[in-house]
């Protein structure tokens, strides 16, 4: 790696430290790549009867997103946009002939406003969506689209069993009230947010079915996003790895075996798409 893209990921890493925001891990996230695309796939299918020359892709990470928003509208201007200095290096490694922009969506807006802003499996992370979401849509055009994925999975099992896992007298301690924590409202509260701005306002909720090998790979799964708050805090990696086992004894239970050894990890999904007028 070049010397100023180093000390650029060294400051970034110094700064995460002190707002307590999260590590990505480009690799760890990738891991699943296919199965983590589906959704955007299926958001990019509900978008017509808009042709946007400029779109914005919010919390773009390694740049799977921008890629099929890309492969969409071969003509637009896709701009990726990312506060994660590790993730948008290797969005940019990857696809070096496309736009990336690292910044914070706490404070986004644009200066000319986009035919489309599109964010997939990202504004979770961000607070207080009683403000973001009218800001957001404040920089669509005139005619153009928010478009919105988000996961609604704290219910799930694995997710219960991380909750558990962590309210154990040997981790509670490790944690503060400042963790980063993955928040998503109700769809009355985002039609509530988004109607009085917008034409047209589609909303659903999809539950996806991943067949995995075992309930090892939801653990790797869920190492790749709910709990990277969580292991950001466990420097020692005798912790981590006595966490991650309690965790996965948990998942065993929680997720059976199918006849052919297979498990089934539900995920259910709130999709958002608001039309300007
Ligand atoms: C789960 S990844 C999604 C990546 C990509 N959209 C995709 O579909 O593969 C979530 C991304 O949101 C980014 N993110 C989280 N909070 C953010 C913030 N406040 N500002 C900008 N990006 C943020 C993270 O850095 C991460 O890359």
């Amino acid at each position: 790696m070049a010397g100023a893209s180093a000390s650029v990921l060294n400051l970034a890493s110094h700064r995460r430290r002190e707002r307590n925001v999260p590590k990505w891990d480009p690799d760890l996230y990738l891991r699943f790549e296919r199965e983590r695309s589906l959704p955007c796939r299926d958001l990019i299918a509900r978008i017509s009867e808009v042709q946007p020359s400029r779109i914005i892709d919010l919390g773009c990470g390694t740049g799977t997103s921008t890629v099929l928003l890309r492969e969409r509208w071969p003509a637009a201007r896709v701009v990726g946009f990312d506060n994660s200095p590790e993730m948008i290096a290797t969005a940019r490694s990857t696809h070096p002939d496309s736009e990336w922009i690292i910044g914070d969506l706490r404070s986004w807006t644009a200066d000319d406003p986009f035919d489309l802003v599109f964010s997939n499996a990202a504004l979770h992370w961000v607070p207080n969506h009683a403000e973001l979401f009218p800001r957001l849509l404040r920089n669509v055009a005139s005619g153009g689209v928010l478009a919105v994925q988000m996961p609604v999975n704290s219910g799930s099992p694995a997710h219960r069993c991380v909750r558990e896992v962590a309210a154990r007298p040997t981790w509670a301690s490790r944690w503060d009230s400042h963790l980063a924590r993955s928040k998503v409202e109700s769809a009355e509260f985002y039609y509530r947010q988004l109607s009085p701005q917008s034409s047209e306002v589609g909303i659903w909720v999809t539950e996806y079915v991943h067949v995995l090998p075992n309930a090892a790979t939801i653990l790797e799964w869920v190492k790749g996003t709910t709990l990277r708050p969580y292991l950001d805090l466990l420097p020692s990696p005798e912790d981590r790895e006595t966490f991650l086992g309690e965790i996965l004894l948990e998942l065993n239970a929680a997720y059976p075996p199918q006849e052919d050894g297979r498990v089934l990890f539900l995920f259910r999904r709130l999709f958002l798409v608001a039309h300007r007028p």
